[in-house]
């Protein structure tokens, strides 16, 4: 596959699907739900809302359009659309950093997915409580063999994807799958409906309560509201790069945005109803479903075959989401110095997996290993989500907003809508990075 040919999507409708494939991962159901749970619900929940809308939005039009322009990878489209080597390469390179460690921590969580759904397999959580449950993912945290094992074959899977091209399986993939994640989501939903926990649920979520959220708490909604939208890295950009100049984008960014944060407020739902129904604790931190949803399982008439089917759609969502970061570096690295694709995925899913191992002895023979007061799982996750996504979006929406400016936002909407695009223009050129900004100086400096 060496030379100049792009691969372009097939349908816009597969690009949005590849978008959302990319949006929709660990980050809806495995992080939003143990992140909110740690930030005190209602208030955390507020102002990701907030900054999907003001911030998350605005810099996801921004990634598409310079993909999409640049019909280049994540480095090299800044090139084009600048018409030079400049700084504005900057956030390329800082997405391509970003790539690896995202993908440390990430791989190793799509592991405990994988392990999960070969226990749900071998009906291991029959007749369990959920006590017992509880301690079977001690267990994998405390066994690091295992962890590498399901490492390793997360990271063979979503390479393998990559190593086949984005356009030939994952289109197909992502049309099937998707929606039956949210057909099996709102199923959950229903019968968490009749758990007495959940009007709880809902108002530990809903509802801002007084807690004192802090400083960090509104740095981690800003960085959630990055990491759940794929965005500061070029991940939305390479898929932008996939598209035809010609598609508009303006609407893309709604429709992601909206199912994303459906599918996270949806599984923030049926997890704190678990939660508040068995007394669990709802700050439990990254263990968080894996130690709720399994008991509610063990519960439900068919609950086996239940299991079985939600870990396997928690692994199509999070390897779909994985590839795109994988292809991030697999499509710069290819581009930049024509190398074939199976030989670069090869090497770069070998870095990851490689990468990975800090994070897999995060929680057993290397957990009093810590910088900054974190183990190395926690500091790639949130050196990622804090600091290098919103950096990275930053630099992204200012470019968008002042360096290609109202031109650039016409030809988003495919024509000159006032109301509209001035607002983007705004929002890019001020709102969004001041209000990065602000929160990022404030977690520095203090006011
Ligand atoms: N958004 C994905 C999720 O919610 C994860 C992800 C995919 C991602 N690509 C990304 C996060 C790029 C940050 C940057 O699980």
């Amino acid at each position: 596959m060496k030379g100049a040919v792009r691969a372009h999507w097939g349908s816009r409708m597969a690009f949005v699907l590849a978008a959302a494939g990319s949006a929709i991962g660990l980050g809806n159901i495995w992080k939003f739900p143990y992140v909110a749970g740690v930030n005190g619900g209602g208030l955390f929940v507020l102002i990701y809302i907030f900054c999907i809308l003001l911030v998350g939005i605005p810099v996801f039009i921004a990634e598409l359009y310079i993909g999409q322009q640049g019909q280049k990878n994540v480095v090299e489209s800044f090139e084009v659309l600048d018409k030079k080597r400049t700084v504005w390469s900057f956030p390329g390179y800082l997405g391509l950093v970003s790539a690896f460690f995202i993908l440390s921590f990430y791989s190793v969580v799509g592991g405990w997915v994988l392990d999960f759904e070969y226990r749900s397999l071998m009906f291991q959580f029959s007749g369990m409580n959920h006590k017992d449950v509880g301690e079977i993912l001690n267990s994998l945290f405390s066994n690091p063999l295992r962890q590498t094992f399901w490492h390793f074959c997360f990271v063979l899977l979503s390479g393998s994807v990559v190593w086949a091209g984005v356009s030939k399986g994952l289109e197909r993939f992502n049309k099937v799958l998707m929606p039956s994640l949210l057909v099996i989501l709102l199923g959950l939903l229903g019968y968490s409906f009749t758990l007495p926990g959940f009007s709880k649920a809902l108002d530990f979520l809903f509802f801002p309560h007084a807690t004192d959220i802090s400083a960090s708490s509104i740095l981690e909604a800003v960085g959630h509201s990055f990491f759940t939208l794929s965005l500061g890295m070029g991940a939305i950009l390479t898929y932008g790069s996939y598209l035809s100049k010609k598609e508009s984008l303006s609407r893309v960014a709604f429709t992601v945005a909206f199912l994303d944060t459906t599918i996270a407020l949806i599984a923030g739902m049926i997890i704190f109803s678990i939660v508040f129904s068995f007394d669990l604790e709802p700050a439990a931190g990254p263990g968080l479903i894996f130690a709720t949803l399994p008991s509610l399982f063990v519960q439900l008439p068919g609950g086996s075959i239940l299991s079985i089917l939600f870990f396997l759609l928690v692994t199509f969502a999070a390897l779909t989401s994985a590839v795109s970061i994988l292809e991030v570096v697999v499509a710069f690295w290819t581009e930049r110095f024509n190398t074939s694709r199976h030989k670069t995925t090869l090497v770069v899913a070998l870095v990851v997996f490689l990468f990975g191992l800090p994070s897999v002895f995060s929680t057993n023979i290397m957990s009093d290993v810590k910088m900054f007061g974190l183990t190395f799982f926690d500091l790639f996750d949130k050196l990622t989500s804090s600091y290098f996504l919103p950096i990275g979006g930053l630099l992204i929406s200012l470019f968008y907003g002042w360096k290609l400016g109202p031109k650039a936002i016409e030809k988003t909407f495919g024509g000159p809508i006032k109301f509209w695009s001035t607002g983007l223009l705004w929002l890019t050129r001020v709102v969004a990075p001041l209000a990065i900004f602000l929160v990022l100086y404030n977690m520095a400096v203090g006011f």
